[in-house]
């Protein structure tokens, strides 16, 4: 293919992870008829992102004319549609959404079509100020047809397109009058060799291949086609034509395309074997795990500049601050420990969701980190800002090289664990520990409290935990996988924790209702007397995850013979030598004895399994849980 544009061809090659958020977005224009490639391939492998409804648009080869297809509920539905539809182009676009502004219905799918036809368009993202212009254009006399924010973006761009009779005017002047994030990609009636792209927020790349441009919000979505990308940058639009890219910036200065070299193996992002995404992921997590730590440990001293810190503001460092949502909130309430444990080093953990409404004492030499799998979380991304505010040093502990917290932050560490693309997160909860465990020595190092033995030690001890996480799961698949069925059958499971297996017990009951949609509480065991004893019966198992201190071992066999004097039933994950809670127990698995701390990670493995068979029992969606999206980009 000739390429006829202006390039700075930057080679980079990295271990991408995907970049999430609700609804993707997928387009093509080139030299072949696209549309069983965007919806057998291209969307499928994005659909973890959102899938309340699915949308196609092309402009047919048959009518001349735009055909727009949409449907609510999973992508097979519109696949079933399309596929039997004759419509097929050169030029189409195409969406799975996770409802925002509207609800899952077929009028409020994408794409959205403009009043006068011309102009379709899928887009992700929150339109912020909607309301106002959507009540600007009503004055005008435009009908609105869907509650969405994206149809207002669509007759606002065919308007400003139609006013300015330019069309990069037209678009320029859309995109300045719109606030939040709105990336999109529009077909436009009379631009048939072009699509046109915004990228305000969400994240939208273009893959050059061989057979034309591949424009997606993940690059997953056409790994397989090309490795070259330019990924838009922040606030930038773009007219792709299949053999030229033209950018510019929202002043209209044309932007150089600047491609990177993206190496993804295919069996990274294809479930191979595995009957669900998370079931591989599950199984990824020992590689995953020796390819963090192998990868932390060959940055020797850049660790610091990647850290956005000098030795001397680390050795200076009085306290810590992690913040994150979900599962990566689970994270950093173990790392805490860490941190405490490890480095003396005094650790706040924040709720990314709630903490921007407490009152703030921001303290000095104090390190902020953000964890996130997606590094796109609206929540934890608005904390970043509001530390970022009060001139707190905040860095990302992420997955995702390319994101908006990468940007947005004074520096990161990244996690090698590479595209999480279940719902569910499996891999990134275990090289998130991993990544704390291994930045609390790292600092400890740099204070003098532990030497490079020490250091050494830990990274081994971490590579155990990880075996231990695998090994585990082996030994007791069989047992698990005939259980499953009897543990389906209840309505409530509890999780019992203390110390480190409390926050670990906050994630066993995420991982289980997320997927299963069994109500499952994760509780603290010494607070169970304090009140929520009154639920536990036989039709309430317990899951209680032991600990290695023989002082707080000692106080979870009191809280096991709790629950067995009301005939709870108790599942307890112990470690070897744990005789006592093993012979009050109803079933057991019997994890063997790693470092102090590292617990939580040598039980990652077994505790998930269990949670996965149940919802395969229970016949549930387990990639893509109902009403759940893999990042959540609204607050
Ligand atoms: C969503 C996902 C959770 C995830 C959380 C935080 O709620 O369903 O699995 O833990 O977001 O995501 P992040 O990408 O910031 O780790």
């Amino acid at each position: 293919m000739k390429v006829r544009f202006f390039i700075i061809v930057l080679l980079f090659t990295c271990f991408y992870s995907p970049i999430i958020n609700p609804c993707s977005i997928v387009a093509f224009i080139g030299n072949v008829l696209c549309k069983v490639r965007l919806l057998t391939k291209e969307l499928p492998r994005l659909e973890y992102r959102g899938y309340d409804s699915a949308g196609f648009a092309c402009h047919d080869v048959v009518t001349n004319d735009i055909v727009v297809l949409k449907k609510p509920g999973k992508l097979d539905v519109l696949k079933e549609l399309a596929l039997k539809s004759p419509c097929d182009g050169y030029a189409a676009i195409g969406h799975t959404r996770w409802a925002t502004h509207g609800g899952a219905t077929e009028v409020n799918a994408h794409p959205h079509v403009s009043e006068d036809g011309k102009l379709v368009l899928v887009h992700n993202g929150v339109i912020e100020n909607h309301y106002q212009i959507k009540q600007q254009l009503i004055k005008q006399g435009v009908q609105f047809r869907s509650e969405t924010d994206t149809e207002v973006m669509t007759q606002l761009l065919a308007k400003c397109i139609e006013k300015a009779g330019d069309l990069k005017k037209g678009v320029l002047a859309c995109v300045k009058q719109l606030k939040g994030a709105c990336s999109c990609v529009a077909l436009h009636k009379d631009f048939p060799d072009m699509l046109i792209v915004v990228r305000q927020r969400s994240p939208l790349c273009i893959g050059l291949a061989k057979d034309g441009m591949h424009v997606a919000s993940d690059f997953l979505a056409f790994a397989d086609k090309t490795d070259t990308v330019f990924f838009m940058p922040e606030s930038s639009i773009a007219f792709v034509k299949a053999e030229s890219i033209n950018a510019f910036d929202y002043d209209g200065n044309a932007l150089p395309i600047e491609l990177k070299q993206v190496h993804l193996q295919p069996s990274a992002y294809e479930k191979l074997d595995h009957d669900h995404f998370m079931l591989k992921e599950i199984y990824e997590q020992r590689v995953a795990i020796e390819r963090t730590v192998a990868y932390y440990n060959s940055l020797g001293d850049d660790l610091w500049d990647l850290l956005g810190l000098t030795k001397e503001q680390v050795e200076n460092l009085k306290s810590m601050n992690l913040f994150g949502c979900g599962t990566s909130w689970h994270a950093a309430r173990i790392g805490q420990f860490f941190f405490e444990s490890i480095a003396d080093l005094p650790t706040a953990v924040h709720l990314a969701s709630e903490f921007r409404y407490m009152k703030f004492f921001a303290p000095k030499n104090s390190l902020f980190v953000a964890i996130s799998q997606s590094g796109e979380t609206a929540d934890t991304l608005e904390l970043i800002r509001y530390f970022k505010e009060q001139d707190a040093h905040v860095i990302t502990l992420t997955n995702s090289p390319m994101s908006s917290m990468v940007r947005e932050t004074d520096g990161h560490l990244l996690l090698k664990a590479g595209p999480e693309i279940a719902v569910a997160s499996t891999k990134a909860f275990s090289t998130q520990l991993t990544g704390l465990y291994w930045l609390a020595h790292r600092i400890a190092l740099q204070k003098g409290l532990i030497d490079e033995l020490e250091m050494r030690q830990a990274e081994h001890d971490l590579c155990y935990a990880a075996q231990v996480l695998e090994k585990t799961i082996e030994q007791y698949k069989i047992d698990i996988i005939s259980d499953a069925a009897y543990y389906a059958q209840f309505q409530r499971i509890m999780y019992l924790g203390r110390h480190v297996s409390y926050p670990f017990a906050l994630e066993g009951a995420l991982k289980l209702k997320e997927i299963s949609y069994i109500f499952a509480q994760g509780y603290p065991a010494g607070e169970l007397k304090h009140g929520s004893i009154a639920l536990i019966d036989e039709h309430t198992p317990i899951v209680l995850f032991s600990h290695q201190d023989p002082i707080i071992y000692q106080k979870l066999i009191s809280n096991a013979q709790e629950v067995k004097a009301r005939k709870g039933h108790l599942v307890s994950f112990v470690f070897e030598g744990q005789d006592e809670l093993i012979a009050l127990s109803d079933k057991v698995y019997i994890i063997p004895r790693v470092a102090p701390l590292l617990e939580p990670l040598a039980m990652t493995g077994v505790m998930q399994f269990f949670a996965y068979q149940i919802a395969l029992v229970l016949g549930r969606d387990i990639d893509k849980p109902r009403n759940l999206a893999k990042a959540v980009t609204v607050e």
